[in-house]
């Protein structure tokens, strides 16, 4: 029995929001408990292609500001109780969002193509008249949950997921198989490829299903258009996509514009290179270099696999047991999920490493959902009672007495299911660490009192901390038998394995890592033209990539001939380690080589040198708005100037609260004939809800006055004379005018340089300058740019853009977009020569490089602090 939509006025049909008749006959309240969306437009999305997204503030982002990809809290997920409210479920975008305007939902369209004799295009409109309308509970998971236990073990492809990539939904929509089979596809047809909207780096989202599920009803796999009654948000596929159940989050394509029936797998990138669970012995390297594992179907995965985990006790959480408690009990707790639509049929928790387990209670809600029948739900039919198969997931629990806690070093929970499939003890470490099953381990630790414990998930999704933090920091292996403990009554060999340095074994090549290089060769290259530096203990070659390195060449020949370790590890993302592999040339003979030395040197007339750190003292905080602050750093000596060339920048470096260096490059405010004084102008990213904060940001933040700091320099690839002359990249460079790009902290380069040429009375170089910030208290350092625009020989003009403007704002609105880029070319053009400089958050730049690609200026003409 399916919802009959000619049975309902196209108002009930088509709106967001159901009004069910059936409200007033069922408990409505047990198939869904409405919340307040807790969503608005964060600033950290304002400057990305995704601005236009509300969002929950809670979520915990995996990969930075964009693209967006997130997962909440776990305990807060829990909380939630079987049905994930939309804005709390997690998120995987590979690329931007696609906007979509509320007007044109209903004339979305897609298309049926391939090996079908009826091909179709229909709109969402056409999809909700034409075809039975379902609801029903789904839990989607991505392949890559639980990933960042195997990235600590050894980091493979993909971004750190902790164990709450995983959500469950109330999906209206209707069968996929009911429009595929509308479009009569061939006999020897066996997949149904999908295709989003989207367009990430290799073009649009695609990958397929094999035909079989979707023709099987048990699977529930479906075409969606509400998710817990509501129009999809955009984030989870605004309007329509596929959702299905029992399978990998990956599979259900978002944003759906085309299906096309074939008889082999789909074709497109993403589909052969994600979501794929290659042999364990396939290396990073490997997988790199030998194609074919990747266009094996034999690792394609389709199915989830079998999963338990622990949310209660949660990760910190502190117990104290004594006589006067010890015998009352503790819920452990968490929940489970399966591949398939095949039943968990049993949980167990072990206190004592696996020798003996303890059965646990499973609550299975959508049982409840099958006992309940057909009822009317947001447009669709509930029709969970059609089926046996379970495709949402489970709750279990146990409880112990608390004294065991006492005796007791972890607590491990597995899962098998109706087959006798079994979670296993041993985690299967694979390149794209998806579907890492193994047992959830809570460590249980000491306390600070002799009557505390504490306990320790594996790790914390976008943070530091967890049992497998602390055995690394110990020298544990996390695999062997007591999960790196090394405490063990457990008898036997115990053979305590190299701890494997991640880092190192991203950036080394293995051919080369036997290859000695002596002190004598490396000194050979303490030179500008062919550096080698060292990172942990081996050499690379920075020749090839002087003229890519993203942070200038200085950044490399200020290192040639030295070990780089700190300041390469500070300041590197994991691509950039893997990228290493091509410049490894082989192991140092001896650690001899000298580090940057910290030895106290004689106060020199400038500052800066770029092979030592020196110390800065932080004397005065000045807070110039809600978020945006200056630093004043004294330097070695009153007399003292920095040192620093005009445009370019410094290095700043400290350790962070978890004792790792952090290093940043600032371009000072201050200017560099000031003596005894060092001004950072910053906008400070503090922490909101689970977000952590900027780590420098934060450090400088949090610093007390009179306390030091480490600065190195100069360093970056432009460094403006007089008169419009100029060094690139070392090379010596004219022009007549400068078209200077700012956004929000980004003025600082600009500034040095619109100071430098209205200070020297000769210089009448012209200045455009666009500076973009979000609101009219943004702007920084307003006095000071108006005031450059009165010395005599001042040729300046800047237009300030704000996104959000106060009511009477005259200067620009928005952002800076292709006319006003246009225009600004052409008037630069009249000056004669010119350059573009640019410094603004990350959207900014973006968004600037493609207008420079798209236009026939030379790209060698603008610079990007
Ligand atoms: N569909 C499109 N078009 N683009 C995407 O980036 N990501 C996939 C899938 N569908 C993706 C997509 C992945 S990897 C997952 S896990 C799920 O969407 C996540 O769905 P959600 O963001 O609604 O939770």
């Amino acid at each position: 029995m399916a919802f009959s939509a000619a049975s309902r006025s196209d108002e009930q049909i088509f709106s967001g929001r159901e009004s069910s008749s059936s409200e007033s006959e069922y408990d409505y309240d047990f198939f869904w408990r409405k919340d307040t969306p807790l969503t608005k437009i964060l600033d950290i999305d304002t400057n990305t292609k995704d601005s236009h997204v509300a969002r929950d503030e809670r979520l915990l982002r995996l990969t930075g500001s964009h693209p967006f990809n997130c997962e909440p809290p776990l305990s807060l997920n829990y909380q939630q109780g079987f049905i994930t409210p939309s804005h709390l479920h997690f998120v995987r975008n590979h690329g931007a969002v696609p906007v979509v305007d509320e007007s044109e939902i209903m004339n979305w369209t897609f298309t049926v193509e391939g090996m079908v004799d009826n091909p179709l295009t229909l709109t969402l409109k056409d999809m909700i008249r034409d075809f039975p309308q379902y609801t029903t509970p789904i839990t989607l998971c991505c392949a890559g949950n639980r990933r960042k236990e195997q990235n600590m073990v050894l980091k493979g492809k993909g971004f750190n997921w902790g164990a709450s990539g995983v959500s469950t939904s109330l999906w209206t929509g209707c069968f996929l198989w009911d429009i595929i089979s509308k479009a009569n596809p061939s006999k020897k047809a066996r997949y149904v490829w999908m295709e989003g909207g989207d367009d990430p780096a290799k073009g649009p989202y695609g990958t397929c299903v094999p035909l079989h599920m979707v023709r099987d009803t048990e699977r529930m796999i479906m075409v969606a258009y509400k998710q817990n009654g509501e129009f999809l948000s955009p984030d989870h596929g605004k309007p329509l996509r596929c959702v299905l159940p029992g399978i990998i989050g990956g599979r259900s394509v978002k944003w759906l514009k085309r299906l096309v029936v074939s008889d082999v797998p789909s074709n497109n990138w993403y589909h052969y290179y994600d979501n794929k669970v290659l042999p364990t012995m396939v290396t990073n390297k490997m997988a790199a270099e030998e194609d074919h594992w990747w266009k094996d179907e034999r690792y394609t995965i389709y199915d989830l696999n079998l999963q338990t985990i622990t949310v209660y006790p949660e990760n910190d959480e502190r117990l104290i047991i004594n006589e006067t408690n010890e015998s009352e009990l503790y819920e452990i707790k968490g929940f489970g999920y399966n591949g398939g639509g095949k039943r968990i049929g049993r949980i167990e928790v072990s206190l004592d490493r696996g020798k003996t387990w303890t059965l646990c209670d499973i609550d299975y809600p959508e049982d409840r959902y099958r006992e309940a029948g057909y009822v009317d739900l947001f447009g669709g039919t509930v029709n969970v009672c059609d089926r046996m198969s379970c495709l949402c997931w489970c709750f279990w629990s146990t409880k112990v007495e608390k004294k065991l806690f006492k005796s007791s070093k972890d607590i491990v929970v597995r899962g098998m299911d109706i087959s006798m499939s079994a979670q296993p003890r041993n985690m299967y470490w694979n390149v794209t660490s998806m579907l890492n099953n193994w047992w959830y381990r809570v460590a249980i630790q000491p306390g600070d009192t002799a009557d505390e414990v504490k306990f320790e998930h594996p790790c914390i999704a976008n943070k530091a901390g967890g049992w497998m933090d602390r055995v690394k920091a110990q020298g544990g292996d996390i695999l062997d038998r007591t999960w790196g403990e090394d405490d063990e009554d457990d008898s036997g060999p115990k053979v305590k394995k190299e701890v494997v340095d991640e880092d190192l074994e991203m950036m080394i090549n293995p051919e080369k890592r036997d290859v000695i290089i002596t002190a004598e060769e490396l000194a050979k290259h303490a030179n500008k033209e062919d550096p080698w530096f060292v990172v942990k203990g081996h050499v690379f070659t920075g020749t090839p990539f002087l003229d890519e390195h993203p942070g200038g060449v200085q950044a490399i020949t200020n290192v040639a001939g030295e070990d780089a370790t700190d300041d390469f590890i500070a300041i590197h993302s994991e691509g950039s380690k893997l990228l290493m592999k091509k410049f490894h040339i082989g192991r140092l003979e001896t650690t001899a080589v000298s580090a940057p030395t910290d030895a106290v040197t004689e106060i020199t007339p400038t500052l800066l040198n770029p092979k030592v750190w020196k110390k800065i003292t932080l004397v005065k905080k000045e807070i110039i708005s809600h978020d945006s602050r200056i630093f004043h750093f004294a330097l070695e000596s009153p007399e003292q100037t920095t040192g620093l060339p005009v445009g370019k920048h410094l290095f700043i470096r400290s350790k962070g609260p978890d004792g790792k260096l952090v290093m940043r490059a600032y371009t000072p405010k201050s200017n560099h004939k000031q003596k005894g004084i060092l001004e950072i102008l910053i906008k400070v990213y503090f922490p909101r809800g689970d977000i952590p904060g900027g780590k420098m940001t934060m450090i400088l933040e949090n610093m007390e006055m009179g306390t030091q700091i480490e600065a190195k320099g100069p360093t970056g690839e432009f460094e403006y004379l007089e008169n419009g002359n100029f060094l690139y990249n070392e090379k010596p460079g004219r022009a007549d005018s400068f078209l200077l790009l700012a956004g929000g902290s980004g003025i600082t380069p600009c500034y040095q340089v619109i100071a430098e040429i209205v200070s020297q009375e000769k210089d009448n170089t012209k200045m455009k300058m666009f500076y973009a910030n979000r609101a009219l208290g943004d702007i920084l350092c307003y006095e000071d740019l108006e005031g450059f625009k009165k010395f005599t020989n001042a040729n300046l003009e800047i237009d300030y853009c704000l996104s959000e403007t106060p009511e009477g704002w005259k200067g620009l609105t928005g952002y800076l977009n292709k006319e006003l880029w246009d225009q600004y070319i052409e008037e630069q053009k009249k000056n004669g020569e010119f350059m573009v400089l640019v410094c603004g958050p990350p959207g900014m730049v973006g968004a600037i490089e493609k207008l420079v690609k798209e236009s026939d200026l030379d790209p060698s003409r603008v610079v990007y602090f």
